[in-house]
């Protein structure tokens, strides 16, 4: 598909709600299906990658109904999931697959997960070394390196694990295949990554401690259903705000979304990029702390980004670049080579498509430098098959001169449906 952007000049002012965050949406969906009784959901995602997990845990054996605005789900509680008759496709969600392995390495029988394309490159060590060094019976394409990946059941013991590069969708696969199996799990990452999975399953009342960058899952815990109203998503957030601080006259509020600090990376650079951003949490939900972010359009200059700020910002990194095309003097983004792992490679990727829009912008081999300000301008730009590519795209294109083509794009609802109704400006 091709969608055609035109610059937006004139002031605008947007109030929105975000779709419910997609990492969150996933969570939710998994601990309903490990949970004993009945969960209730409202304000899940609806998009593709959360409609992708919820198909592969009724694969397995739980029961997902819409019930009003909301969903209901029935697990398999202190059983087992179901032994699968198909083979698992988890299209492009790298979530849905990692968090798979980690409940099905204590599964059933036999199962075999895939994905697309995209997914198929991925790297997937980091979750077969961890697992088989729990006693799980766990193979891959490419000596274990590649999705497929086939589990066939097995007994898991207690696992210490350090991850060689952070991740939260590691951790997150190893405490769901210790609650899983029952067995306890200790894991140290290089730097924190997000701690959704942490925070819900404590607000639960399992036996979790974190410290620093170790997490323990320390006894056998059963879950009990649970209600849960999903809160906004801050990376979706994080394309309006953008759009706000890079055009003089913006301003967005955005209500009820997650402020978990492993997601706020995006805003806390863009406060030090001298960007007019506010945010304050307002309650919580599962542990998880919720409230309002507001930006408007400011005078911006560039920022040095080390590799200890990157787990909190990952998905908005590129994002970020595109926002400092109209920051003064020079941004680094340096230890972000996670970004060549996701549904493209968006380092390469981004940087050949910002630069045909005359963007100063080079490619490094773990981030960007980007020289500004810089007047964008409309063009021919590919979209790479991924979603948050064509948003940051589109956000660059709000503010470039001239009209900008986006080909192959419609990728944006596999995180965030209502992206290009949200997203002011024509079309
Ligand atoms: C996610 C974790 C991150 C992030 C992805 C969602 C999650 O990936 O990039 O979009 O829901 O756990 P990694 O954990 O692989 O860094």
């Amino acid at each position: 598909m091709r969608i055609l952007v035109q610059p937006e000049t004139s002031p605008w002012e947007l109030r929105a709600r975000m779709p419910g965050d997609k990492s969150l949406s996933h969570r939710a969906l998994f601990l309903g299906a490990m949970a004993e009784g009945e969960s209730v959901l409202t304000g899940l995602s609806e998009s593709r990658d959360v409609r992708t997990t919820l198909r592969c845990l009724r694969a397995l054996g739980a029961r997902v109904r819409r019930e009003g605005s909301g969903w209901v789900v029935s697990g398999w509680g202190r059983l087992c999931p179901s032994e699968p008759e198909q083979v698992l496709d988890c299209g492009g969600s790298g979530t849905t697959l990692r968090l798979l392995a980690g409940v099905l390495a204590a599964g059933r029988g036999l199962s075999v997960l895939t994905g697309d394309s995209s997914l198929r490159r991925r790297p997937m060590a980091r979750v077969v070394q961890p697992l088989s060094a729990m006693g799980a019976r766990v193979w891959g394409r490419g000596e274990g390196r590649l999705a497929p990946l086939v589990l066939q059941q097995g007994s898991l013991h207690a696992l210490e694990w350090e991850l060689p590069v952070p991740s939260a969708q590691v951790k997150s696969c190893l405490l769901l295949a210790g609650l899983q199996a029952g067995v306890p799990v200790a894991l140290r990452e290089p730097l924190p990554s997000r701690d959704h999975t942490e925070r819900m399953l404590q607000a639960l009342g399992v036996p979790l401690e974190q410290t620093g960058l170790d997490v323990r899952l320390t006894a056998p815990a059963n879950l009990g259903g649970f209600s849960f109203a999903v809160p906004g998503d801050p990376s979706a957030a994080a394309f309006l705000v953008a759009a706000a601080v890079m055009n003089p006259g913006a301003r967005v509020r955005i209500e009820g979304v997650s402020l978990n600090p492993g997601r706020l990376g995006f805003c806390e650079l863009l406060r030090r990029m001298g960007a007019q951003v506010r945010w304050a949490v307002t309650h919580e939900e599962l542990g998880e702390p919720v409230g309002w972010i507001e930006a408007c359009g400011s005078e911006l200059r560039g920022v040095e980004v080390q590799a200890d700020e990157v787990p909190a910002a990952l998905d908005e990194l590129p994002l970020l670049a595109v926002v400092a095309t109209r920051a003064w003097g020079r941004t680094q983004i340096r230890g972000a080579g996670e970004l060549r792992h996701k549904e493209c490679d968006r380092i390469h990727h981004l940087v050949v498509e910002l630069r045909r829009m005359g963007a100063c912008i080079r490619e490094q081999a773990e981030g960007f430098e980007v020289e500004g300000p810089v007047r964008l301008r409309g063009a021919a730009v590919r979209c790479h098959g991924d979603h948050r590519l064509e948003m940051s795209l589109a956000v660059a294109a709000l503010s470039a001169a001239g009209p900008t083509r986006l080909l192959g794009a419609g990728y944006s609802h596999v995180s965030f449906p209502e992206f290009w109704d949200l997203l002011p400006g024509r079309r």
